[in-house]
């Protein structure tokens, strides 16, 4: 039995985790055993799915909703440390979204354990500090992220990547917006960037999908994830969400992962590496599906994609200033503070003033989150 424990389990990818291991127990063939769970404050959704489930560790980082949960859950352990997920588990899944992810990432490759990770930030924030940790003994990153969990998939028809990579390509939707000009997004409303049309997901990454900085974040990922340059990193907009992602190799040839959008597809993918899972997800009925379609993102009109790569390109802090000044401008405008299309000054604005710090240490990666969040809330008063 995998021991499995869920960061974020009320969210989007930790609901859609439990649905893979509910489904391999009533395929009669589960081989996890769900041993944590954690929120933040949703406490009324943790308590009842550790009621459901039965872990030994529920973490809730809310200190109000921990006290709650704390009460109502006799014979649980209840704590506010994320880290401490990965000390009862032989997988952590990272689904919790934004900065707060960075000690599960931490804590689980220190701990020599597999992260499934979902958790895209705490990679792009702490990159340098992230890739020493993969060489702990026992410690693996296998991505749930469905782009990445497509090109590692492609990448084991390849003994000798990344050597006979020529390049990624990374397969976008193109969001709610695809094919509008910049003066027709001014005044687009929250409604309007929540309604992602192949994908259901939580609100922060549905915003990063309709501005584009969802797909800037993954170039950075696919680099700290593969190791292949920003030059050999492409995106390319594919509107069904088919065609994941893509591998092309030197002698000329395009391996790709094919399926329906389904997220259990890449997370059971995560949990059962080097096995196929035994539950099927997004197979395609092929006497329906009539056109794959490909076309190039529009730079000009979804700046957060240019904006990524040069920060990518930066390297150091400079992806820990992205990311944190696309968290506060995402909330921002999921306030109802600033237009959509202030999302792209903000960080712009925000990266005018990154420091060149290099970082050393995890205290280097938190200092860089914390002044360019100042800056960006600055530029969201503005
Ligand atoms: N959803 C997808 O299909 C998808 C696909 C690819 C990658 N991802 C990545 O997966 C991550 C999660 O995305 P999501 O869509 O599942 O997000 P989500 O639905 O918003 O869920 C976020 C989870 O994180 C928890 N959380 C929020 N703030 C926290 C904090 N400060 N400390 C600890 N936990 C906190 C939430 O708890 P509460 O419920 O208590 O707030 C919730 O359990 C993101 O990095 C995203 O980019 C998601």
């Amino acid at each position: 039995m995998t021991k499995v424990a869920i960061a974020g389990s009320t969210g989007s990818i930790g609901r859609q985790t439990l649905d893979v291991i509910a489904s391999s127990r009533t395929n009669d063939d589960c081989s996890y055993e769900l041993v944590a769970l954690s929120a933040h404050s949703s406490a009324d959704e943790i308590i009842s799915q550790a009621r459901h489930w039965k872990p030994k560790l529920v973490v809730v980082t809310d200190p109000i909703a921990r006290a709650r949960v704390a009460r109502e859950l006799v014979g649980i352990e209840v704590i506010a440390d994320l880290s401490e997920l990965a000390s009862v588990a032989d997988v952590v899944v990272n689904g919790v979204v934004g900065f707060a992810g960075l000690s599960v990432t931490i804590s689980t490759l220190k701990a020599g354990k597999r992260l499934a990770l979902a958790n895209k930030e705490s990679l792009i924030a702490a990159g340098p500090i992230v890739a020493p940790l993969r060489a702990v003994k026992g410690a693996e990153i296998i991505p749930v992220d469905s782009e990445h969990c497509a090109i590692h998939q492609c990448l084991r028809s390849s003994k000798n990547h990344p050597g006979e990579v020529a390049r990624l390509l990374l397969t976008a939707s193109g969001g709610p917006f695809r094919g509008r000009t910049s003066g027709s997004l001014a005044d687009v409303t929250i409604t309007q960037a929540l309604a992602h049309p192949t994908w259901s997901m939580g609100p922060k990454i549905t915003v990063d999908s309709s501005t584009l900085m969802n797909k800037g974040l993954e170039v950075i990922e696919a680099h700290q994830l593969f190791g292949i340059d920003y030059h050999a990193i492409d995106v390319v907009v594919h509107p069904q969400s088919i065609v994941h992602s893509m591998v092309e190799f030197r002698d000329g040839a395009t391996i790709a992962q094919l399926s329906m959008p389904d997220m259990r597809l890449p997370i059971a993918y995560a949990l059962d590496y080097p096995n196929r899972s035994s539950v099927g997800f997004g197979s395609i009925d092929w006497s329906t599906l009539s056109r794959l379609d490909f076309e190039q993102p529009d730079c000009d009109t979804f700046r957060c994609l240019g904006l990524a790569y040069s920060a990518g390109r930066i390297g150091g802090t400079a992806p820990a200033w992205l990311s944190a000044a696309n968290e506060v401008a995402v909330e921002a405008f999921l306030a109802g503070r600033v237009r959509w299309t202030q999302i792209a000054s903000i960080i712009e604005a925000t990266l005018q003033h990154h420091d060149g710090l290099i970082p050393g240490d995890v205290q280097d990666i938190m200092l860089a989150d914390a002044v360019a969040r100042q800056w960006a809330r600055k530029e969201v008063s503005r």
